[in-house]
C-alpha cells in the first residue's frame, strides 16, 4: 500500500495535539510500543508540547487534514552533557500502518537532527515490535543492546532493545 497521495509531513501546533493524542492513547490501550498504563489527558498534552520547541520537534503526518502519525525528538536524559542526543519516538495510526508513512516521518525526524548537529539519536523498542526494529535499521540505527523484561503490560512481561543511530561527529568545543 503507497502513501496517501496528499500525505503532507510538517512540524506539528498546537491544533494538532487532540489528534496526536488520540493516536498515542489507542497505543495505550491496545498496544505494547509505549508502557505508558494510563491514558494522557489533553493538558499533559499540551504540557508536553511545551517541551518540544526547535530543539526537540514534533512532526505530523496528515491526509486530508487529519493527523494519521507523529514523531518526535526528545531530550536525552535531562543532563547537559547529552545535549548532542536525543531520543526518537514515531507512531502512525492504526489503519495507516504499513503504507510507507513511518518511513517518511523517521526520515524527516532524521533529517532535524542532522540539521541539529547532534551526534546520535538513540530509540527505545519492545522487542517484539520487530516491524519497528527493522525500521529504523534500514536507517542506520543498530542495536546496542536489550534491557530485559523491564516492563510488564497486559500481564505480561516486556523487553525492549535499545537502538541508535551514530551522526557525523558536530564539530563542537
Ligand atoms: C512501527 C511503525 C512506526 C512503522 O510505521 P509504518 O508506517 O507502519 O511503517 P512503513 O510502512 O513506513 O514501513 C517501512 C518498513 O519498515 C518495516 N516494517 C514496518 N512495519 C512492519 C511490520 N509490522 N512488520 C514487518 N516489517 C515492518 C518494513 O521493512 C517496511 O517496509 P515494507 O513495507 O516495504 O516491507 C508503525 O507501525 C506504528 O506506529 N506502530 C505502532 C506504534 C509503534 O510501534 N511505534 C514504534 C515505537 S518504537
Amino acid at each position: 500500500m503507497p502513501p496517501p497521495a496528499d500525505l503532507v509531513i510538517r512540524r506539528a501546533k498546537e491544533a494538532d495535539l487532540d489528534a496526536i493524542n488520540a493516536i498515542y492513547n489507542r497505543e495505550v490501550r491496545e498496544g505494547v510500543a509505549t508502557w505508558e498504563l494510563d491514558e494522557w489527558p489533553i493538558e499533559r498534552r499540551i504540557e508536553w508540547f511545551t517541551e518540544h520547541d526547535d530543539a526537540s520537534p514534533v512532526f505530523v503526518a496528515t491526509s486530508v487534514g487529519a493527523v494519521i502519525g507523529f514523531t518526535y525528538l526528545s531530550t536525552y536524559r535531562g543532563r547537559r552533557g547529552y545535549q548532542y542526543t536525543r531520543e526518537n519516538t514515531i507512531m502512525v495510526d492504526t489503519p495507516y500502518q504499513r503504507a510507507g508513512i513511518g518511513r517518511l516521518l523517521l526520515a524527516r525526524v532524521i533529517e532535524a537532527g542532522r540539521a541539529l548537529g547532534l551526534r546520535s539519536i538513540v530509540a527505545w523498542i519492545t522487542s517484539t515490535n520487530t516491524g519497528s526494529i527493522e525500521l529504523h535499521r534500514q536507517f542506520g540505527y543498530t542495536v546496542i543492546g536489550e534491557e530485559i523484561e523491564t516492563g510488564r503490560k497486559f500481564g505480561e512481561w516486556h523487553s525492549a532493545v535499545e537502538v541508535q543511530l551514530l551522526l557525523d561527529r558536530p564539530d563542537v568545543p
